[in-house]
């Protein structure tokens, strides 16, 4: 992409504008200049997304939801370690900092399990869908920029439980703080227990609305967001998953912000599973994939900036993080997708020790339920997070061809060098599982 200066200060200038007045007031003006790009919702980007997000099933919990006076008066005890700066009452906010396909689904569950965190599953989707709907995964500068801007502003507001901030988002806008078209509201706990879902249900009852993202929807009915804020007051910590930030210095503002306590967790996953997980979600953005799959053949115009992205945004990330520069110190952590599903509660263990937070016990009950394989899965649990962990991880090397490694892990050498990924050099190599590929590497948080 060539730009003029003039053209990037201008674009600079316009993109701090939009950014400004789409958030600060709610004046329609300039987000309709931008929706006039497109508001369908059936672009490419959000049919991605939907379906790379649909199905999250959960496994039941009991109504372990206690009432806020509980929560509140609950002492824990210290964790491991801690930060120097360390306050058991210090509210903490946690981003996932994630990509798709990389196990983000199951990361936010140790989060949404616990009964002091108010979780919520990719907000951002809704900034994305007003103000690029088409550009997903765009590379433009200045596009980028507006969408980070905007992305930053609205993670704050969250944080601090200003949920009416993303009502400017919502299509169509919501009347009287009600909507029932917040993105995967069924993901979050919180919205779907009391207060916030009113209709009375029994214990039984639940436990299926938990189980059942669709349930939830149906059963307790529009969203009330007043509630909802009342409900994320009421919870001692906040947690937020994204697939929408691509590197972490796009968050250095926020990190930062000495008010906002923001701990980051960063998920990265071998880019070879990456794409062949979303080789078989994202079926037409990467139906040349299944294509070369199919025929043994690369076709000519195969889309390589699909991966690419991933193993640029990762590798820029990584080195920033492992650089440790002071504005990270005791905010950012490592996790390889990988070890969680080999090891899942030695690294909640560690995830809970780096944010100071008392690993609950339905969060160890959850991870014990959903990471042992289950033999009678049934085939709408197949995007669930009730699955092997550990053989999930892995089955990339049974799914793509020897060709489609060589050239993954072409484009991405560095990446898998940074993160301890072995390269393989022959099938052979590549089918015999009981060969690792991940090699053994602690990314300790620096504190
Ligand atoms: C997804 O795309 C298909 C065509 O590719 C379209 O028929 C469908 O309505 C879209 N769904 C959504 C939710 O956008
Ligand atoms: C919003 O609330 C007002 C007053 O309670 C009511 O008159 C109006 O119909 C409501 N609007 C919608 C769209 O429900
Ligand atoms: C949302 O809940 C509040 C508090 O209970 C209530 O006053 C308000 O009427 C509810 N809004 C809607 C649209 O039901
Ligand atoms: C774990 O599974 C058992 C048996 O299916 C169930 O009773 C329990 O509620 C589950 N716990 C969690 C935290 O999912
Ligand atoms: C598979 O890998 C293991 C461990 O590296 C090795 O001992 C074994 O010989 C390999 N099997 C085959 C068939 O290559």
């Amino acid at each position: 992409m060539q730009c003029s200066w003039k053209s990037m200060v201008l674009l600079a200038l316009a993109s701090i504008a939009i950014q400004y007045t789409a958030i600060r007031t709610f004046s329609t003006k300039p987000l309709s200049l931008l929706c006039s790009v497109g508001l369908a919702p059936t672009s490419q980007a959000v049919n991605c997304s939907l379906k790379d997000l649909t199905r999250l099933g959960q496994e039941t919990l009991e109504g372990s939801d206690r009432g806020c006076d509980e929560v509140l008066s609950h002492t824990p005890s210290p964790p491991s370690f801690s930060l120097p700066s360390y306050n058991a009452n210090k509210r903490t906010h946690i981003l996932i900092l994630a990509t798709t396909r990389s196990g983000s689904s199951f990361v936010g569950q140790l989060f949404n399990q616990h009964p002091e965190v108010f979780y919520l599953f990719e907000p951002l989707y809704h900034v994305q869908l007003a103000l690029l709907p088409r550009l997903a995964q765009s590379r433009n500068l200045a596009e980028r920029r507006v969408m980070l801007g905007a992305a930053r502003d609205l993670l704050r507001s969250l944080y601090h439980c200003h949920l009416s901030s993303l009502e400017s988002y919502i299509r169509p806008r919501p009347a009287n703080h009600s909507t029932d078209k917040l993105f995967r509201r069924g993901a979050s706990r919180s919205l779907c227990t009391p207060p916030v879902c009113e209709t009375p249900l029994g214990r039984e009852e639940q436990s299926l609305v938990l189980a059942d993202e669709g349930e939830c929807v149906r059963r307790c009915g529009p969203l009330n967001v007043s509630l909802a804020i009342d409900a994320c007051r009421a919870k001692r910590h906040a947690a937020i998953k994204t697939v929408r930030i691509p590197q972490i210095s796009d968050l250095r503002a926020l990190i930062e912000d000495p008010r906002l306590n923001l701990k980051v967790i960063q998920l990265v996953r071998d880019p070879r599973g990456i794409l062949a997980s979303r080789i078989e979600t994202f079926r037409d953005t990467y139906r040349l994939w299944r294509l070369w799959r199919a025929t043994g053949r690369r076709p000519h115009n195969l889309d390589l900036g699909q991966i690419n992205t991933v193993c640029e945004d990762f590798l820029r990330s990584v080195s920033t993080g492992l650089a440790r520069p002071a504005w990270l110190r005791g905010r950012y952590m490592l996790l390889r997708y990988e070890d969680l599903a080999r090891f899942p509660l030695q690294k909640a263990r560690e995830l809970y020790s780096f944010l100071g937070l008392v690993l609950d016990h339905s969060v160890e009950d959850w991870i014990i339920n959903n990471t042992r394989g289950s033999s009678d899965l049934t085939s709408r649990q197949k995007f669930t997070t009730v699955r092997d962990s550990a053989a999930n991880a892995e089955n990339w090397r049974v799914k793509l061809s020897f060709d489609m490694v060589v050239y993954t892990q072409t484009a991405c050498q560095p990446l898998l060098e940074l993160l301890g990924y072995k390269t393989v050099f022959h099938p052979r190599e590549l089918r015999n599982l009981s060969h690792s590929l991940v090699e053994d590497r602690t990314f300790l948080p620096f504190l």
